[in-house]
């Protein structure tokens, strides 16, 4: 152990169907609409209804950020899975606003109130429209609760998969990438808008309830049991996740800090996981020596019997896996952990820079461990041809073409194979210089693919990037040259 933190010192420089419960005919609500905005002294209008994110616009919502997520929950796996909420907002108005919107898609709304006084609202496909009772205004900072209920719906993504809040054998698995967090809150659902979270869930007593941050909290009340979670670290709403079913829990600490780990393993997967789990913090360890100091307050894993989920995800503090892990997975979701969750894209089209990095972290843990370099990787993956292997040079890494093919190969390989020719040109200090820099320097924020390239420029201004960046992250094809 010692000897690691030897180590990190030396690499470390820096030190659906929409219901309405109340449908509200449109004349009408445009009438309210500019009765209101004429009442007060602010003429406030509505923020719009998206982000204009490349890929996917109705994703998000103009007109304010959110501070901070209080989600209670009550689920009951055994009724007819119901689902209960009330999520309570603390936002601020980045305009006047006279109405906003939160994206939720299906459930029933009961009540939406504003700064404790009830408010109107609407509902058209995944957009909630709010109209507070009086204007916001620019700058202020207010409350917004929303009481929901119903039988949530999966979220069928572009590209197949599934995600929301999806019933498992013994509960329910909650995973929102990209867009599935609205199946079970409301919010303002784009990786843009990162806040703080709360998140309590009630469930019949005898079955727990897992989720991201800290548990701070498990009370039963007759035949309820009540998990409670905190996150103080700003996360984005795609990586919040719930689990709640029958799970095996180890709890312990990494390192000289004594970073907490809670790790739950549905127990069909118990025997399956038990080797790989057991190098979390041997992987933890390495990633603060190559990537720098872990981002967040808690770490660990949720290890859950889902095969028809099909993938794993990053969900922060806690990524989850829907069976046993191999250890190159750990290694990609633990690495999300610096680069996705606490460096988080601005946008869609900037899913490279997780993929990427996440990937390449898989290439360097085998050179770190008698595997293959990353060279030996990426001379292999540049071996394939645009006859066998398509996918891979179908699109350049940094413009996906498609909403469908944000997680396809280029994202993630070729992704990988931008950070391996940067890493080429500079030598391996300045490359873990970048890497280390570029987590410190977005630490808990959100960056793009411009400020990539900028701050690998400023990094290494004797170097001459243009040509990587031309063919490699946005040039069509495969590059001419390795
Ligand atoms: N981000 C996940 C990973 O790399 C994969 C994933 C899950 C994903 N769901 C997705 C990627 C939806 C894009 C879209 O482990
Ligand atoms: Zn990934």
């Amino acid at each position: 152990m010692s000897s690691t933190y030897e180590m990190v010192s030396r690499r470390l420089r820096i030190t659906g169907v929409p219901r309405s419960v109340r449908i509200v005919p449109s004349a009408l609500l445009a009438l309210a609409l500019a009765l209101t905005a004429c009442s007060g002294g602010v003429h406030g209008t509505p923020g719009v209804p998206g982000v204009h994110d490349p890929y996917f616009p109705k994703a998000g919502n103009g007109g304010y950020d959110v501070g901070h997520y209080d989600l209670r929950l009550a689920y009951d796996p055994h009724g007819a899975g119901r689902l209960t909420g009330t999520a309570t907002l603390t936002a601020r108005a980045t305009q006047n606003l006279s109405a906003f919107d939160l994206d939720l898609k299906g459930l029933d709304v009961q009540e939406v109130t504003v700064e404790g006084r009830s408010a109107r609202f609407n509902r058209a496909g995944q957009e909630l429209t709010v109209r507070p009772h009086d204007d916001l205004d620019d700058g202020e900072t207010f409350r917004v609760t929303v009481r929901y209920s119903g039988t949530p719906q999966a979220v069928t993504d572009p590209d197949g998969s599934q995600e929301g809040w999806l019933p498992t054998t013994d509960g329910a698995l909650a995973l929102g990438e990209p867009t599935g967090a609205m199946a079970w809150f409301p919010g303002n659902n784009h990786p843009s808008d990162k806040a703080s979270y709360d998140i309590a869930v009630t469930v019949p007593k005898g079955l727990r309830a897992v989720s991201n941050g800290e548990l701070t909290g498990e009370t039963t009340t007759g035949d309820r049991t009540t998990f409670t979670w905190h996150t103080p670290e700003p996360m984005a709403s795609y990586l919040a996740t719930v689990a709640v079913g029958h799970y095996d829990i180890s709890r312990s600490t990494i390192g000289k800090d004594r970073l907490p780990v809670y790790v739950a393993v549905d127990p069909t997967q118990a025997k399956a996981s038990r080797e790989v789990l057991a190098q979390l913090p041997e992987i933890i360890e390495w990633e603060e020596y190559n990537f720098g100091p872990y981002p967040f307050s808690s770490t660990g894993a949720i290890v859950d019997d889902a095969k028809d989920v099909g993938y794993a995800l990053e969900t922060q503090n806690r990524p989850v896996f829907p069976s046993a892990p191999d250890t190159g997975t750990l290694v990609h979701e633990l690495a999300h952990q610096w680069y996705g969750d606490s460096v988080t894209p601005k946008s869609w089209r900037d899913m490279w820079l997780n993929e990427g990095f996440a990937t390449y972290a898989e290439w360097l843990w085998d050179e770190d461990h008698d595997g293959d370099t990353a060279q030996q990787t990426f001379d292999a993956l540049y071996a394939h041809g645009e006859d066998d292997h398509p996918g891979l040079w179908s699109f350049p890494p940094a413009e996906p073409s498609g909403a469908a093919h944000i997680s396809d190969a280029p994202v993630y390989e070729r992704g990988a194979m931008v950070l391996h020719k940067i890493r080429q040109t500079v030598g391996d200090d300045t490359f873990y210089d970048i890497i280390q820099g570029w987590a410190v320097a977005h630490r808990h924020g959100n960056a793009d693919t411009a400020d990539f390239t900028a701050y690998v420029e400023k990094a290494a201004p004797d170097k001459d990037f243009a040509p990587i960046w031309k063919q490699w992250l946005y040039g069509e094809g495969k590059p001419a040259h390795p």
